[in-house]
This record gives structure tokens, sequence and C-alpha cells, in this order.
């Protein structure tokens, strides 16, 4: 049996990620390490909170002592590391938690790998779960490739290249054992409502307005959440120690084109008037240092670990569509606060 820190597991990714993998591997003991922010949820955990293999425990990754108290009382095999704060707009209207979290949070965990492991090193792994963001914008041609140089735009991409930069250097200078995945634009079940898909899904079903960034022809390449949680899974267990692997969809779309399929699946979920949906959109002063285009080749992972997504964009949003219009308490926590409310209550400052 292997226990395997899952770092930032009640966020969106860390969230689908338990959900597949805990009921999946009773042989491994799973602790989800979260500090709990805006971001996180513990409904989004409910199906798998009493399994005898999962267990929460609410710690900073910047809070040295907490990390380390953490790694002596679990004695983990395997890191895989989410958390993060990870909202670009946020980044740019407060960059600090960025780089608390992503880049010292980072540098803390990575501290603790190798204090706690010296010595006996055979077995473990430091897997960094990272964005193509750090790749900074495409123009019309090309994709990202693993060897594509760092050319980050927003404070979130900056301070996640940090990271990856630290956790390379850990494995270079120390020998930490590491792996690294750079993933395209993730949607589906359980994403905060401040990311493009749900705010879409969202304001469309309240007849809110649906703000388009400049004229929405940004491109993003988008994956199924757990499409990405899959191809991780694949390369903790099969990926080569220190390598890099490209993780995205193969699936290019214009934001515009994103948001018109969004507005056509909920009025064909729902019944509404799809010109009154439409009519919905509005256009927005842009991002500041928006990056035009994201494009991934993921060749590397498909071609020596055989992963290939599950998921078409069209059957993937169909899915995520009808997620959010089944799970009104979800959102409604997320929306209103109560979620908080709950959090402060049910664990005060511990
Ligand atoms: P998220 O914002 O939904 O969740 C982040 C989680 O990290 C939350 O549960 C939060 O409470 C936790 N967290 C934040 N600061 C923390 C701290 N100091 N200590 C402990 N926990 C903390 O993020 P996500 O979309 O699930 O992304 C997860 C990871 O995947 C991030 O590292 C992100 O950079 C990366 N990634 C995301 C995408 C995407 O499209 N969402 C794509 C590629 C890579
Ligand atoms: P986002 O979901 O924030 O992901 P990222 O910036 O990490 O790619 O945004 C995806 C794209 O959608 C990006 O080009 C910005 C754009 N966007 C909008 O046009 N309107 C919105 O309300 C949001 C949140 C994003």
């Amino acid at each position: 049996m292997s226990t395997i820190l899952v770092t930032g597991g009640a966020g969106f990714i860390g969230a689908n990620f338990l959900r597949l993998l805990v009921p999946r591997h009773p042989e491994h003991r799973f602790v989800n390490v979260d500090k709990l922010t805006y971001a996180a949820n513990l409904a989004s955990l409910a199906p798998i909170a009493e399994r005898d293999n999962y267990a929460l425990a609410r710690v900073d990754i910047a809070d040295e002592a907490a990390v380390a108290k953490l790694f002596a009382d679990t004695d983990p095999d395997v890191v895989i590391h989410f958390a993060a704060e990870s909202h670009v707009d946020r980044s740019i209207l407060g960059p600090g938690e960025f780089v608390r979290t992503n880049v010292h949070g980072t540098f803390v965990l990575l501290e603790a790998c190798r204090k706690h492991w010296a010595g006996r090193l055979d077995g473990k792994l430091f897997h960094h779960v990272s964005t193509d963001e750090v790749y900074g914008s495409l123009g019309p041609e090309g994709l990202f490739t693993e060897e594509t140089r760092y050319d980050p735009s927003s404070p979130y991409s900056a301070s996640k290249a940090a990271s990856d930069h630290l956790v390379r250097a850990w494995g270079r200078t120390f020998g930490l054992p590491f792996k690294l995945t750079n993933c395209s634009n993730n949607y589906g079940p359980l994403q905060f409502p401040e990311k493009l898909i749900p705010v879409m899904i969202l304001n469309t079903l309240e007849r809110k307005p649906l703000p388009i960034y400049g004229k929405g022809e940004n491109v993003r390449d988008w994956l199924y959440v757990e499409d990405h949680c899959e191809a991780i899974w694949r390369v903790v267990n099969e990926g080569a120690l220190g390598e890099t692997y490209n993780v995205g969809g193969n699936n290019e779309m214009k934001n515009i084109d994103v948001v018109d399929r969004i507005v056509e699946l909920v009025a064909e979920a729902t019944g509404a008037d799809l010109e009154e949906l439409r009519a919905l959109k509005v256009f927005v002063t842009d991002r500041p240092g928006h990056d035009l285009r994201y494009a991934i080749d993921s060749s590397k992972l498909q071609r020596e670990l055989g992963w290939t997504p599950r998921e078409t964009f069209e059957s993937g949003l169909a899915k995520t569509v009808r997620w959010y219009l089944e799970n009104d308490a979800w959102i409604d926590a997320v929306r209103t606060g109560a979620y908080r409310d709950w959090i402060a209550a049910n664990y005060g400052d511990r």
C-alpha cells in the first residue's frame, strides 16, 4: 500500500481526481491536503468522504511547520501536487496569494519531501500538476511541445512557471524523483463558477449577461477534466522519472464558439428561447496581457503511455451542462457563501 498526498484535492481537478481514484484503488491511502480556500468545496467530496482509504487534512502548503507535521504524521510515498491559486483574472487583481501558494507553497512541499525522504528515495515521487500557460501565447500556427520555451504572461502563469522550475531544480540538484504534466484548459463538473465554461452555463441559466473578453477570438484547447485525471494517473504510474508530459484535448476553439455552443445546449436542455439566450452575449473590455491562443501537442503522452482522451468536446460539454442543471445545491452553496460559513462553523481557525 502507498500513502498518496493529494494537495488541493477539494478544488475542481483534485476533487474529480479523488472521486475517480479513491474507489478504484482501495490498496492506496489518499490524503487530501487542502487549505479550503474559496475555490474548495467539501460537498464535491461527499461521494468518497466516508471511504476507509480517504482522509482530509486541512493544511496550508505554504505553512512549513504544518507541512512538516503532516509528513511526519502520514509518511507519504507519493505527492500529487494540485494545490494552487488557479484563476488568471484573480492573479491580475491580487498576485500576492499566487506567489505565496504557487511558488512558496511548492517550495515548502519540495523541501518537506527532500527532508522526509532523505536516504530512502526508492519508490518515492513528487508529481507536479501544471498548465500549458507557462509557454505563453501562440500565434495562429503551431503547438506547444515539451520543448517550447517558457514565456508566461500573467501572474498566474508566471507563478506556475516558477513552480515548474523549482520542481526540476529539486530533481537535478537534490535527486528528488519527480514527474511533471502541463495541461490545457479543463472543463467539467465541480468547476468553480469563475472560469469561462461554468460562468457561461450559470449566467445563461440565470439570464445574466455573458461577458466575452475582447472579440471572443482567443483560442483555448479544452480537455474534459476526467481525461486530465486519467492522464495524471497514467503518468504517475507509468511515466518516466524526471520527464514532462503535455496533456491536451486536441480541441481548439474560439471563446465565442464555446459560448455559442453552451447557449444552444442550455436552450435544448431547458426549452428556453434560443434567440433570447443569444442576446445575453456582451463583449467586454479585454483582459490585460490576454494570451491569444493555446494549443497542445500531447503526442509524447499518447505515443509513450498510450493515453487518449475519451470525451469529445461535444460529449463532455453536454455532460457538463447537464451536471450544472442537476446540482443546484452545490451551485447555491458556492454562490451564496453558505459553504464558506459552514467551513468557518465546522473548522474554525484549525
Ligand atoms: P482550483 O482553484 O479549483 O482548486 C485549487 C485547490 O487548491 C482548492 O481546493 C484550494 O483550497 C487549494 N489551495 C489553494 N491554496 C492552497 C494552499 N495554500 N494550501 C493548500 N491548499 C490550497 O484549481 P483547479 O482548477 O482544480 O487546478 C488544480 C491544479 O491544476 C492547479 O495547480 C492548476 O494550476 C492546474 N491546472 C489547472 C487547469 C484548469 O483548467 N483548471 C489546467 C491545467 C493545470
Ligand atoms: P478562463 O476560464 O479564465 O481560463 P484561462 O484564462 O486560464 O485560459 O478563461 C478562458 C478564456 O475565456 C480566456 O480566453 C478568457 C475568456 N473569458 C471570457 O471571455 N469571459 C469570462 O467571463 C471568462 C471567465 C473568461
